[in-house]
């Protein structure tokens, strides 16, 4: 259960949200200062919403923030990531896609897809993942970063099921998704190909998503033009589907299933 492993702490000025939060999954809110026993707390900062594993002697924390070093390093550079995924999406030139990123987790994807000027449509079914990165858009929308604000300003977070929400995805859009893309988490028994650190303690505060072989044939049926399912290199296909086209990279590969030619 939940509860035995994480608990909620906030500041005053955060305390309203955090016990909201705190109400809904039934989880126990402490004082920030407060000492605790639990593997993982879910923190409500003046500003920020983080993740503390504190199994460690060090806690180590995950925050979202898009205008840290990294992603803004992305941001910039694009690098492998971006370039690899502009490819499997379908971005390029002037092309202005809507892309519905239906397993958002803590948004890197969806902000490299931003960057290069699509329009992202985010689904998170983790209360966690969903606070983590709901804050991190929040802080962005009053960065004085105006590259930044109009990066994040194409991109509309829902916390939902991928799963309820694709069978009526026109709640989430007036318009139809161009790209579908689903990143589910694979459980990673080669310890070489291990994501990083902090994607493994994610994965294990947020769980394995055994379901996401149903996630590909609703994906398909809403998609005007391709699905894009990222796995890990050693990973089945989705539902055992074979894509009509397969990237490859070093730990990682795009399945891409193809429904038209992009404009
Ligand atoms: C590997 S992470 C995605 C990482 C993401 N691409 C990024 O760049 O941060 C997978 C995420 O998908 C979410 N997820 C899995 N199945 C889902 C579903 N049916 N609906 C919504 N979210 C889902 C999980 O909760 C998890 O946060």
């Amino acid at each position: 259960m939940l509860s035995d492993t994480l608990i909620i702490k906030s500041t005053i000025s955060a305390w309203e949200q955090a016990s909201a939060f705190a109400a809904v999954h039934k989880l126990s809110i402490v004082d920030i200062d407060k000492k605790t026993a639990h593997d993982f707390t879910l923190v409500f900062d003046f500003t920020r919403v983080y993740l503390l594993d504190c199994r460690q002697k060090k806690p180590v924390e995950i925050c979202v923030d898009f205008n840290s070093g990294a992603a803004e390093h992305r941001r910039k550079y694009g690098g492998g990531a971006g370039q690899s995924i502009a490819k499997a999406c379908g971005i390029k030139g002037g092309r202005k896609l809507h892309i519905l990123d239906a397993t958002a987790g803590l948004g890197g994807d969806s902000f490299v897809m931003a960057s290069l000027g699509c329009t992202l449509t985010l689904l998170e079914r983790s209360p966690i993942a969903f606070s983590l990165l709901n804050n991190a858009l929040e802080r962005a929308s009053e960065s004085e970063n105006v590259e930044l604000l109009d990066i994040t300003s194409r991109m509309t977070l829902h916390n939902v099921s991928a799963l309820d929400a694709l069978h009526n995805i026109g709640v989430y859009s007036d318009d139809a998704f161009d790209v579908i893309y689903l990143d589910p988490m694979f459980p990673e028994k080669n310890k070489k190909a291990l994501a990083k650190k902090e994607m493994q303690i994610f994965q294990q505060i947020v769980g394995a998503d055994n379901d996401a072989d149903n996630l590909l044939e609703p994906a398909l049926e809403a998609a005007t033009y391709r699905v894009v399912v990222k796995r890990s290199k050693t990973a089945p296909y989705l539902n055992g589907v074979e894509p009509t086209l397969e990237l490859k990279g070093k730990s990682s590969r795009f399945d891409i299933y193809t429904k038209k030619k992009l404009p």
